[in-house]
């Protein structure tokens, strides 16, 4: 009998969770999202601005407008990847700062992935950033380390998501930005049937096409449908402890810009 006291199993042997519209044991959904990203690392950029035309550097410049860097500021970048959000923050930061003085703001991305950071790298060092191989849901970093803390189009992937906000949240300091950028849902039905026709066909065969590599390409799309709809995720991020919580939607809640504070 599974889950019964007489069974000497780890009882996370019979939890599941979703990758994409399959369930997956809870323990192997992590390894699955790496191998996805290891296979999509080298394409990763390029894909982005075909998958979503250009679009997602529209909304990772709203995102940047909203955490609203300064000069000497220390950002974490969670599940950060090729480190386009982090660049984002710290050449903002830069703009912020008086005819060039005071201290540069600070980036760290932390991904769990070794690949997608090293296609980040290949884009060129940029002062104040660092590359820190690390998961969401237990982050190397102390409590109250950080200004702002950001992630991009990673919260879906992670498993269980009330750890990473939890941990989000600690390496806040009071009175600190936490801001999620992920797809969500299309806020009305004509914007929903063109966007499930671009990504249940067009993103997996662009994939198949470009990066060689449907499956991924398919996981992506999937994801996003398993993701909790804007309200969900707001009222998730409350139970973590942000206060202040909002939500704005991007090109008609194709994706969502989630933010809260810490007090
Ligand atoms: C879609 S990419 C987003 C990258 C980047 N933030 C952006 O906006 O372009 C998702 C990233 O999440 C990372 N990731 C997935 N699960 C993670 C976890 N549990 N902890 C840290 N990073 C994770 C993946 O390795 C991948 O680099």
């Amino acid at each position: 009998m599974t889950g019964t006291r007489s069974d000497t199993r780890p009882e996370s042997r019979f939890e599941t969770t979703s990758f994409g519209f399959r369930e997956v044991a809870r323990e192997d959904k992590q390894g699955l999202v790496r191998d996805v990203f290891d296979r999509s690392a080298r394409r990763y950029d390029l894909m982005n601005d075909l998958m979503s035309l250009g679009i997602h550097r529209v909304w990772k410049d709203i995102v940047i407008t909203r955490a609203s860097p300064r000069p000497g500021e220390r950002l974490i970048d969670v599940a950060g990847g090729t480190g386009d959000l982090a660049r984002a923050f710290l050449d903002r930061a830069k703009t912020r700062s008086p005819r060039g003085g005071g201290a540069p703001a600070e980036a760290v991305v932390a991904d769990i992935n070794y690949e997608m950071m090293r296609a980040g790298r290949r884009r060129g060092e940029a002062q104040g950033l660092d590359w820190v191989c690390a998961n969401a849901e237990h982050l190397p970093f102390a409590d109250a380390s950080a200004d702002c803390v950001i992630i991009g189009f990673g919260i879906r992937n992670v498993t269980d998501r009330a750890a990473a906000l939890s941990e989000m949240r600690r390496v806040l300091k009071p009175g600190g930005r936490f801001l999620c950028l992920e797809f969500s849902r299309p806020v009305n039905r004509a914007i929903g049937r063109v966007y499930d026709a671009w990504s249940f066909n067009a993103i997996p065969e662009l994939g198949r096409l470009i990066a060689k590599d449907r499956d991924s390409y398919q996981y992506l799309v999937e994801s996003i449908r398993r993701f909790p709809h804007q309200e969900a995720f707001a009222a998730e991020m409350e139970a973590a402890g942000f206060s202040n919580v909002k939500v704005q939607n991007l090109s008609g809640g194709i994706a969502a810009l989630h933010t809260g504070w810490t007090l």
